[in-house]
């Protein structure tokens, strides 16, 4: 496609509607009767992670036409791009380099001309160094204890990034050292952190690129006057505050140790950012050598990303699934569905990677698009989804595509407890798949005595149409190699996707009007006096909140 094309005009566009007036028709159960190699065919695999995307609404003809389409988008152009550091986030003017923090060889990434491997390498050795401190109890608080708690300040990539590692490697965590999140501006979630830990072991991370949001800026303050009123004085601040941040002067006026500083660097999207020294709560948790197995996984996703060709690349297929869905079948939605309660936060990271990434509406050249972007992306742990609603799933009027991800084997793997897990595993995606016909259902109905009457009366309800689509992701345990590879595959799933929809991935505007308001309402707030600036509804709220907290005289400032 000549770059200036919208993609829904182009001629591999076209064919990819007239084929899906065909394929709209098709239910996979016939298409798995007819092929028994369908599995052979679609599923691939990255070390040991198993990609079966045979449970797709697609055929040989589907995953040819959707090649070319990723072909005429010039992927693989795009992933060089990428990996070679040109500003492809093009309304900031800034690379997007997350994967140069897991270039585990260490050759050169240039940005603006120059090496930026030289400062990766030596901000992770910083990183590394405080967390064994950390972790050996060296690190002593002002009382010359050694550190027990350790409370990550931040939000967004800032917080669910690390969140969901932590979580995801907690068999691999020292048990005596917690880590704890703290991101809402709501006090009960400082509070109710806070209330336990002593601040002669508490350790505090002040994680914000920006070092300009509110949320972080208010929890960081609060932590501060916790440790300085339990303290008695702020001379040891050094002993208990670093930071995380790309505005490095900010940390310091806020009062933290140059030495304690970590820096993050521009090309670097927040959501993408759990590679870099924000990481530090990740590797207080699990350790160097942990971390660098996070990464190692990573950078193999990687090199799979950028050699593999198209046909047997792992995440551009996922792209090309969810593109197939998102603009042919006019699916809304998709599910993440982990069946491994490690996994418990990666739906909630995944929602700020895919959904603060590709929910855009104007493409590169600054169009409005006239086709559907990212879609609602939403999960919970598998079996938690089975008893909440999985019933929109299965008999629902939506289509919603879903990946499912599951451990061969579990951390303790106790037989009775995980081949229940995985009976489910299968059973949900045959059952998504298959479904279950009139003929089916009636059988079965009158098998369990049922007269033709009542048989009529339940007989629509105990229909299922299938063909819903699941891939599927096997993985060996949850490593952290395995873990990284299934992060960075999903990584460049969204890539892959902004770029088809010709939109940038990596800049996130639609945050800043919410924070706009808020920061001229927060003013307002201030006073007692009624507002009229706003429309009736805002203004009406306003003034109620400020009427009756005057007569709870419930605020505390
Ligand atoms: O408001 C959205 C956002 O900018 C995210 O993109 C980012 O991850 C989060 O806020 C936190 O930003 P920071 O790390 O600068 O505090």
């Amino acid at each position: 496609m000549a770059s200036m094309t919208k993609i829904n005009r182009s001629a591999t566009w076209k064919a990819l509607e007239e084929h899906f007036e065909e394929m709209g028709q098709s239910h996979m159960r016939d298409m798995f009767e007819r092929d028994p190699k369908r599995f052979e065919k679609f599923s691939l695999k990255l070390n040991d992670i198993l990609f079966d995307y045979s449970k797709n609404i697609i055929d040989s003809r589907t995953m040819e036409h959707l090649h070319r389409l990723a072909d005429d988008c010039d992927i693989e152009q795009w992933i060089n791009k990428m990996f070679d550091g040109e500003p492809i986030n093009n309304t900031e003017n800034r690379a997007v380099l997350h994967t140069a923090l897991r270039n585990r060889e260490g050759l050169p990434v240039l940005v603006d001309g120059e090496d930026v491997m030289p400062a990766i390498c030596e901000e992770q050795k910083r990183v590394k160094k405080l967390a064994e401190a950390i972790r050996t109890r060296s690190w002593r608080g002002y009382y010359n204890q050694p550190i027990t708690d350790v409370v990550n300040i931040g939000i967004g990539g800032s917080h669910l990034g690390p969140l969901m590692v932590t979580e995801a490697l907690s068999p691999y965590s020292l048990h005596d050292l917690n880590i704890h999140y703290v991101s809402n501006v709501d006090e009960n979630h400082i509070n109710d952190t806070l209330e336990h830990l002593n601040p002669a072991t508490t350790f505090f991370i002040i994680a914000s690129k920006s070092f300009t949001t509110q949320d972080t800026m208010v929890n960081a303050e609060t932590a501060r006057q916790w440790h300085i009123n339990k303290v008695g004085n702020d001379e040891h601040i050094d002993k208990h505050f670093s930071a995380v941040s790309s505005n490095v002067e900010a940390a310091k006026e806020f009062g933290i140790d140059e030495d304690n500083i970590f820096q993050m660097w521009d090309w670097v999207g927040g959501r993408y950012s759990l590679w870099s020294a924000i990481s530090l709560p990740i590797v207080i948790a699990i350790g160097e050598e942990n971390f660098d197995e996070l990464l190692q996984g990573a950078y193999e996703a990687d090199l799979h990303f950028k050699n593999a060709p198209l046909e047997e690349n792992i995440p551009v297929n996922m792209a090309l699934l969810g593109i197939w869905y998102n603009n042919f079948f006019d699916a809304q939605s998709t599910v993440v569905l982990p069946y491994d309660q490690h996994l418990h936060k990666f739906p909630a990271y995944l929602q700020q990677a895919d959904m603060e990434s590709n929910g855009k509406a104007v493409d590169r050249q600054g169009d409005v698009v006239d086709y559907t972007t990212g879609p609602v992306l939403f999960g919970e742990i598998g079996i938690a989804a089975q008893h909440a609603f999985f019933q929109l799933l299965h008999q629902g009027t939506k289509l919603v595509p879903a990946d499912i991800l599951a451990p061969i084997s579990n951390f303790h793997c106790i037989a009775r407890h995980h081949r229940a897990l995985m009976s489910n595993v299968f059973a949900q995606a045959e059952a998504l798949m298959k479904g279950k016909t009139e003929q089916e259902a009636y059988a079965e109905l009158k098998g369990e005595g049922l007269d033709e009457k009542a048989i009529k009366a339940l007989l629509p309800n105990k229909i299922f149409p299938g063909n819903r689509p699941t891939s599927t992701f096997l993985f060996n345990s949850l490593s952290p190699a395995t873990l990284g590879s299934l992060i960075a595959l999903y990584e460049h799933k969204i890539f892959v996707q902004g770029i088809i929809w010709n939109i940038n991935s990596f800049d996130q505007w639609g945050v800043e009007l919410g924070k706009q308001l808020a920061s001229g309402i927060l003013q307002e707030l201030n006073d007692d006096v009624m507002t009229s600036s706003h429309d009736s509804s805002t203004n009406g709220l306003i003034n109620y909140y400020k009427e009756q907290r005057t007569i709870n005289k419930g605020e505390s400032t």
